[in-house]
């Protein structure tokens, strides 16, 4: 699948979740953008479009681009080319009524150790505006929804990096926006607090009526949280589907391990033969590694075969493609954190910072 930016299709993809409404006014567009930093492109003629109270993912590498893109559209930086629309309004042209409808949580932790938890949040609800009964009413609800209520009079500087990450994401909704940026809130915690972040974010859309874009490079947090994901590579768009739909563009879209008892001479030649196969590999010892377009269809079929020919099934799993086959799939590249890291220490000089 090529780079998904036509507005037909990206209603189709919508299709399969229910929880968006197919036809919903956009809460994000992105037309055509491109941000350049002298003369390199940091991102590449980029378009999507994000509806109201769709998740939408960001995934991609070191450098891909994630973060200019977040800036861009947040109003942070000037974009070089191209539009954006945030709620209907554009970011170049009417930048307070884009700030006023969003909360952005920046990659980096910006949260004031020195201050409370509560304090924290009460500096962003008077900054924005929040009148003082609402404003005890919201902090005292944002509290109970990302579980710090107890923690309310401890100093930051005490917290650790998971609820440090889940308070800043309270104080970004304390104004009670519509839609809601989060540039990578996941990156640097360990794996439980990963997952009380993700549930936390489950909560809020559940309470909220939100829109939220989110960036990342974890593949299970794309495919657990997002409707839909883009997938950007050296600042371009490369894909952009539900997760579902992503996995089923790679060929052979599930995995079965297999082992049997006695299996004949000519068997491996014989489960090639089954619907849907794309490839089989014999791993010694009876065991067999089957790549599929259809998984059930293929392992009904290699059930009948084995228990006709009387062989004996000793063991036998079948897994979905993941996200990683999709993004090897797209960029040729793995996406694991190691490789992550050996691609952003060879990645090309880049001329110096520049706003
Ligand atoms: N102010 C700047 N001046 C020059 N180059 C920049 C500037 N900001 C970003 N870049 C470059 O633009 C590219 C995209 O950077 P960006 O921070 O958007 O990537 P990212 O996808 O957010 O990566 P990460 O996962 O590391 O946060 C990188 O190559 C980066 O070096
Ligand atoms: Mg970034």
């Amino acid at each position: 699948m090529s780079a998904d930016t036509n507005p037909d299709s990206v209603v189709s993809a919508q299709n399969g979740k229910t929880s968006v409404e197919v036809g919903a006014p956009f809460a994000i567009e992105v037309d055509h953008v491109v941000k350049k930093y002298g003369d390199f492109t940091a991102v590449d003629d980029v378009s999507f479009s994000v509806s109201d109270g769709e998740i939408f993912g960001l995934l991609g590498p070191n450098g891909a681009g994630k973060s200019t893109l977040i800036r861009m559209m947040t109003t942070l930086i000037p974009i070089t080319s191209g539009k954006a629309r945030i709620a209907g309004h554009d970011v170049a042209k009417e930048p307070d009524a884009v700030r006023r409808t969003i909360g952005v949580i920046p990659q980096a932790l910006t949260s004031d150790l020195d201050l409370t938890v509560e304090e924290n949040l009460q500096i962003y609800a008077k900054l924005y505006d929040v009148p003082a009964e609402e404003r005890k009413r919201s902090i005292d609800e944002l509290l109970e929804l990302v579980d710090l209520t107890k923690w309310r009079d401890a100093q930051t500087k005490t917290l650790s990096g998971g609820m440090r990450r889940r308070l800043e994401i309270a104080r970004g909704l304390v104004h009670h926006p519509k839609i809601f940026f989060l540039d990578e809130p996941t990156t640097g915690l360990d794996p439980v607090s990963r997952v009380a972040v993700w549930e936390m974010l489950g909560n809020i859309k559940a309470q909220r009526q939100l829109t939220i874009l989110i960036t990342t490079h974890y593949m299970d947090e794309a495919d657990r949280l997002c409707h839909r994901i883009a997938i950007v590579d050296h600042g371009k768009l490369v894909a952009l589907d539900t997760p579902m739909a992503l996995k089923a563009s790679v060929p052979g879209s599930n995995v079965i391990e297999v082992q049997f008892e006695n299996a004949p001479e000519d068997w491996e030649q014989r489960l090639r033969g089954l619907s849907e196969v794309t490839s089989v590999q014999h791993e010694g010892a009876g065991m067999f590694r089957i790549l599929t377009g259809n998984g059930s269809r293929t392992t009904t079929e290699l059930v009948e075969m084995a228990a006709h020919s009387g062989l004996g099934v000793k063991s036998l799993s079948v897994q979905n493609t993941t996200l990683d086959d999709v993004f090897v799939h797209f960029t040729g590249r793995q996406l694991r954190d190691e490789l992550v890291k050996a691609y952003a220490f060879t990645m090309p000089q880049r001329p110096g910072l520049q706003p």
